[in-house]
């Protein structure tokens, strides 16, 4: 059994790339083990009522230890590339020092992905920052631009061009908007005007980071990763559409149009002119330095109408969803891409780093038969395929998740693998959905 692509895709060529992904803290463990120190994570999950089942990341999947076993699981499945992260409370554990022990493991991981013919693609910022900047005010300090650019420099130096690819941030909407403005993620502040200066913030260290990236890595490409949920009306008023449109404007443009154009969207800045950031007199430029590639993470969609004391609403829908609650609606995925490709005259090669779908399939009788994901999976990749028939330069997929891991909020409750993984003995089992990507990675052409 394998993906329904046609089979003249731009997928089914061995040049597209395919991979999995992953983050430090949802599966290393090892929390304070050679010298790491506490993150935001980690006290988040230890204050009550943060995260669900306070459940937390001292163990995870373990795979600081089982790193070995879990490389030649990806090998033996079959796919082209790994993308991981770097706890950077591991390699700066207190300001200002390095950490010998944090730079080792992930010399020895990204050596172990070159000896199996597995492509690095590294991640330095998801979401795990050194709890001493957040005793400082996390990324509402501007300050911690500035360290971010400082650790992005020691990690590149060290790695270097064995990475091939590089995003300084993962999701800044998460670790922005979500974080400081709606509470659900560490720190968990919900106010709008700390919202939009910590996503300042982060994209300032976005680019603040890059010059000295470039000049350590100068082979590696190096982009940043952006998340997606595109509106989409509930009804076909003109104050539905708005209400969609100005949504965009809001949670998606916010993030992507100052790095293309170097100006943050005018509907946004007219409107709540209360919450705009303490911008710097050359802020933006930085912010707008060029990139190699973008990341797109992409799950689901929002359905809204305009809200009566709020600029839009979120409508549930009656509709197939994940295991999470997520909508599945893969034309999103093509609809964004294509959206981009008109309104940015610039948009750089895009690679979708995540995708994926949280389906909680148990093992029975050792089999893991997750149909709904290897559904998900086979309409999205074909979404893929559309919007390169379209014109979109999309080059690679990665599939999220390599396995089973601790997803935030939601703790180990959902499940977003391709392999599942058991919370007590630890051990891994590869599910359908894994082998139909192994079917499919080994016919391509
Ligand atoms: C994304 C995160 C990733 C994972 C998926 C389900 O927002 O980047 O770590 O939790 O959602």
């Amino acid at each position: 059994m394998s993906f329904n692509l046609p089979a003249d895709s731009r997928l089914a060529r061995k040049d597209f790339l395919f991979g999995v992904a992953t983050a430090s803290f949802q599966i290393e463990g090892a929390a304070y083990e050679d010298g790491r120190t506490e993150s935001i994570w980690d006290r988040f999950c230890a204050t009550p009522g943060k995260v669900l089942g306070g459940d937390n990341g001292d163990v995870a999947c373990d795979h600081y230890h089982r790193w070995p076993q879990d490389l030649d699981m990806i090998r033996k499945l079959g796919f082209d590339a790994y993308r991981f992260s770097i706890a950077w409370p591991r390699i700066e554990p207190q300001p200002g020092v390095w950490n010998q022990a944090g730079f080792d493991f992930y010399d020895r991981l990204v050596d172990g992905m070159l000896e199996r013919g597995i492509r690095p693609v590294a991640t330095l910022y998801h979401w795990d920052l050194p709890q001493y900047l957040g005793d400082r005010g996390g990324w509402v300090n501007r300050d911690t631009a500035y360290r971010f650019a400082d650790y992005a420099d020691q990690i590149t130096r060290v790695l270097g061009d064995r990475v091939e690819s590089y995003a300084t941030l993962n999701e800044p909407w998460c670790a922005g908007f979500l974080s400081y403005r709606l509470g659900i993620h560490a720190p968990g502040l919900k106010d709008d005007r700390l919202g939009f200066q910590a996503a300042h913030h982060l994209l300032l260290g976005h680019g603040l980071a890059l010059p000295a990236m470039r000049a350590n890595a100068p082979k590696a490409d190096h982009g940043i990763v952006l998340n997606f949920t595109p509106a989409y009306p509930a009804t076909d008023s003109a104050e539905d559409r708005a209400a969609a449109d100005y949504s965009d404007e809001e949670n998606s443009h916010w993030y992507l149009q100052p790095l293309l154009t170097g100006e943050y969207p005018l509907a946004v800045r007219e409107r709540h002119p209360e919450w705009m950031p303490t911008v710097y007199p050359g802020d933006m430029e930085i912010l707008a330095r060029p990139i190699d590639f973008l990341g797109i993470n992409f799950y689901t969609r929002a359905v809204v109408k305009a809200g009566e004391h709020s600029d839009y609403e979120s409508i549930p829908q009656d509709a197939p969803k994940t295991d999470i609650g997520w909508e599945i609606y893969p034309q999103a995925l093509t609809d964004l891409m294509t959206g981009f490709k008109a309104r940015y005259d610039n948009l750089p090669p895009i690679y979708i780093s995540e995708n994926g779908a949280a389906d909680n399939t148990p093992v029975v009788d050792g089999v893991v038969d997750d149909q709904m994901r290897v559904g998900y999976y086979d309409q999205h990749l074909n979404a893929v395929h559309n919007a390169i028939e379209q014109g979109v330069d999309v080059r690679g997929y990665f599939a999220w998740s390599l396995m089973d891991n601790f997803e935030w909020a939601e703790g180990y409750s959902q499940r977003f693998g391709i392999v599942h993984v058991d919370y007590d003995s630890l051990v891994r089992t590869p599910k359908r959905s894994s082998a139909v990507f192994t079917d499919w990675l080994a016919q391509r052409r």
